[in-house]
């Protein structure tokens, strides 16, 4: 596998989950019982973006700036987006920072990380040995989190259910395989199994719209409740872009989420429009009752 989230941190699809998985969490913690946070596609936790100009072999532009970075300086009139912001850039302060434009970005671990009650607990799973070691350094103080080297769909079924009986998981791979639309929702199923009310938060590219449609198909395969398809698209189909979005599928979505992310949405759109043609929208594959 050569998929290394570093020279992706920070982009437009990183800040697309991460404003929505903050949503997610915040929504987990409107009950006081305590949840798991299973993160099974974990990466390493933190990134220098320093270092996402700099391949394995060549220069590389790196995709921050048109992610991160369009927000950075834009926080007091950045009513909706202000909580994830404001992690972001708290961390980035912290590891010490000091420059106007950012430098270290936490990934899903540590933004949860940050937000965790002491009621609450996590479970990372990341496959590549070395990003899991960066991974255990990242959270290394981190109380109530579990680290683990493995393969995150078999957490999955090791995980669920918790005995919380509540979970928030998030499954976020690389989409190397070409099966892996196929292993998402077989994983999906057997979660569901497990724990039919945990809140599955699964992250999917946009580039060719007719495998996303597949993904669907095979997800209707899957006796399904309440879900809904969040998506962003930074330009329109006839622009050459090889990510032109991205989508989360969030199956048991909070109450009313749609009605609460509308506007973080609407923000997105219109700050990290890459070119004519951009859209967000709610598609419910099951829809609330
Ligand atoms: C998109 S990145 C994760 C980013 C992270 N969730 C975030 O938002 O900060 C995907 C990660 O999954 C890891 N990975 C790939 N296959 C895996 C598997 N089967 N189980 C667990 N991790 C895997 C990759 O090494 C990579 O670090």
């Amino acid at each position: 596998m050569n998929y290394r989230h570093h020279f992706h941190a920070g982009n437009f699809a990183d800040v697309m989950k991460h404003v929505l998985l903050v949503r997610l969490v915040s929504a987990m913690q409107r009950k006081d019982k305590g949840f798991l946070y299973l993160d099974t596609h974990a990466g390493r936790g933190s990134y220098d973006l320093g270092d996402a100009s700099r391949g394995d072999t060549l220069e590389r532009a790196p995709e921050w700036p048109d992610g991160v970075g369009r927000l950075w300086n834009h926080m007091p009139e950045l009513e909706i987006t202000r909580d994830y912001l404001k992690i972001v850039r708290d961390y980035d302060a912290e590891r010490g920072n000091t420059e106007a434009t950012p430098r270290f970005y936490p990934g899903s671990p540590q933004i949860v990380g940050r937000m965790m009650r002491e009621q609450d607990r996590m479970l990372l799973s990341e496959r590549q040995t070395d990003e899991c070691d960066e991974l255990d350094i990242a959270m290394g103080r981190q109380p109530r989190c579990s680290v683990q080297a493995r393969d995150g769909f078999g957490s999955l079924r090791a995980t669920l259910p918790p005995p919380e009986k509540r979970a928030l998981v998030l499954i976020d791979p690389p989409f190397e395989s070409p099966d892996e639309f196929k292993a998402i929702a077989k994983a999906l199923k057997d979660g569901l199994r497990r724990l039919p009310r945990g809140v599955f938060a699964i992250w999917y590219p946009i580039t060719q719209r007719a495998r996303v449609n597949g993904f669907f198909r095979e997800i209707q395969g899957v006796d399904l409740p309440p879900t809904v398809a969040v998506e962003l698209t930074i330009a329109g189909e006839d622009v050459e872009i090889k990510m032109r979005g991205c989508g989360l599928l969030i199956v048991n979505p909070p109450w009313q989420f749609e009605e609460e992310v509308a506007s973080d949405l609407n923000e997105l759109k219109e700050r990290l429009a890459q070119a004519p043609g951009g859209s967000s929208h709610f598609d419910w594959l099951v829809p609330e009752q």
